[in-house]
């Protein structure tokens, strides 16, 4: 299909579900863009053939370097973006300091907002456009100890859902996608922010930081339910094609679930089943 041969943005490609969909895609016949936080995985991609380019959602001007040395080989066009770049700080909401869950906004929604404010002018110029954001099932429900993701996932949820309401009379479709449980080095990067962020040692919940630390080292699926990137992939492909993409893509079971029960259970009931399945910060 010729039609594939679209360029496409996509944030955090070093590894994981950013890694899978920019090479997936390549294959199918897009042009991707693939971006990395740092240099080295910059080159790497280089080396592998893609055309990459070095973008911290961290910082304003290498979010805005980025985008225009893409404009400058795309010719201003873009037909697609896929926000993935984050990472997930775990930690009791009570140990978060303003500082740490301030990185955590700058990362996983300050800096997609900023990037897909320079998109949507270049996608109104041109009639039409697709923006996926890869939020999380932590964007539908929260879970003990992952508050500072939770909740940029759910302010993502509500940036994207008041922007499809806002861009509806355009041919930009906003699209989020729900992942429960994916392989990536989700876990590896989460034990980094946690013992550099979190105080666990002289926390009121040290005992059950024993079993966060246990579960980030651990390697391998991270729970029943978990599936590989490509589950991720393919719901950013019908995004990316289907003329009618969905508002939301569940991906996984446990996300079916949640979908399911946060909207016929009570509040209380829903509290219950979060609490009896985060094991004590298990889970
Ligand atoms: N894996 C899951 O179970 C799961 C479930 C639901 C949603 N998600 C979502 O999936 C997305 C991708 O995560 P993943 O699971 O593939 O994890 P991952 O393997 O840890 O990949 C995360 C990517 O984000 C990048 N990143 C982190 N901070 C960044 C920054 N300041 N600027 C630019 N890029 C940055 C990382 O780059 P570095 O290598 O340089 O750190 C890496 O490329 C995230 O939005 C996450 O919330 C994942």
């Amino acid at each position: 299909m010729n039609e594939l041969n679209k360029d496409i943005l996509i944030t955090g490609c070093s590894s994981g579900i950013g890694l899978c969909v920019a090479t997936q895609l390549r294959k199918r016949g897009y042009r991707v863009l693939a971006t990395a936080r740092q240099s080295k995985d910059v080159n790497n991609l280089i080396a592998s053939g893609f055309e990459s380019f070095q973008l911290d959602l961290n910082n304003s001007e290498s979010i805005k370097k980025a985008f225009h040395d893409i404009m400058l080989v795309t010719n201003g066009k873009l037909y697609g973006l896929f926000n993935n770049g984050a990472y997930a700080q775990p930690g009791a909401v009570e140990d978060l300091s303003r500082e740490t869950l301030r990185a955590q906004f700058e990362t996983n929604l300050f800096g997609w907002l900023e990037l897909t404010n320079l998109a949507i002018p270049v996608m109104r110029k041109q009639g039409f456009g697709r923006i996926i954001h890869n939020s999380s099932i932590l964007g539908m429900i929260p879970l003990k100890f992952r508050g500072a993701y939770v909740a940029t996932k759910f302010a993502l949820e509500g940036l994207a859902s008041t922007q499809r309401i806002e861009l509806a009379d355009t041919d930009i479709k906003i699209c989020l996608i729900e992942p429960g449980p994916i392989t990536s080095r989700i876990r590896e990067n989460s034990l980094i922010a946690f013992e550099k962020n979190i105080n666990y040692k002289n926390s009121v919940f040290s005992s059950q930081y024993e079993h966060v630390l246990e579960r980030l080292k651990t390697r391998g699926p991270a729970m029943k339910g978990t599936l590989p990137p490509e589950a991720v992939l393919k719901r950013v492909i019908h995004a990316l094609e289907n003329p009618r993409p969905k508002i939301r893509y569940y991906v996984t079971a446990p996300t079916y679930w949640i979908g399911f029960l946060r909207r016929v259970l009570p509040y209380r009931l829903m509290d219950w089943l979060l609490i009896k399945s985060s094991k004590g910060g298990k889970g």
